[in-house]
């Protein structure tokens, strides 16, 4: 078994105009690839320690060294980018109940909620992500990590992210990454959130 590069869960256009045709090829197709290309040669290297990349990012000491920033970057960028594309939708969305009061408690209201999300996307300098996850104590909690890093290896449980690196808006946005986090608020695809949520509170 190797990692397989999954198919998005919608048409490459389905997001337009908040998310374009042309990234959404060149982000699946060639950046997300390249990741999966990537984590398999590390992964090959040592067989005896599976293919279980959320289990091998949650403890990243256990991988073994001579490929553990290879596991780190791009077994850490073939899960984000996969969850990332199950994180839109063409469909319109809205938080649960359970949710929406859980974002209200923690940040005392949704649009403080996405002031929060925005600032840690925007200000996350250079490449990476900006994340919603639940952490040790089970509270909601907005974080962002650099390059391919994944809440998982602190311990946390990631239930809304986004993909700041320029690949992820350039062509679209070029250098306006602020209107690329406010369109990424149209696409969320807030059922996989609440299911998350669900599972990881
Ligand atoms: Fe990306």
């Amino acid at each position: 078994m190797a990692i397989i590069l999954p198919e998005l869960p919608y048409a490459y256009d389905a997001l337009e105009p908040y998310i374009d045709a042309e990234t959404m090829h060149l982000h699946h197709d060639k950046h997300h690839q390249t990741y999966v290309n990537n984590a398999n040669a590390a992964l090959e290297k040592h067989p005896e320690i599976g293919e279980d990349l959320e289990d091998l990012l949650a403890d990243v000491e256990s991988i073994p060294a001579d490929i553990r920033q290879a596991l780190i970057n791009n077994g850490g960028g073939h899960l984000n980018h996969a969850l990332f594309w199950e994180l839109m939708t063409p469909e319109k969305t809205a938080p649960s109940a359970e949710l929406a009061a859980a974002i209200d408690a923690t940040f005392g209201s949704f649009e403080e909620f996405q002031a929060a999300f925005t600032a840690a996307a925007t200000t996350r300098f250079g490449s990476g992500w900006a994340w919603l996850v639940v952490n040790k104590e089970g509270k909601l909690e907005v974080t962002s990590t650099a390059n391919q890093d994944t809440p998982i290896s602190e311990g946390k449980k990631p239930i809304l992210g986004l993909d700041v690196w320029e690949h992820a808006y350039y062509v679209k946005y070029r250098n306006v990454r602020p209107d690329y986090i406010k369109a990424f608020f149209s696409v969320i695809n807030w059922n996989k959130v609440d299911e998350l949520y669900a599972a990881g509170k």
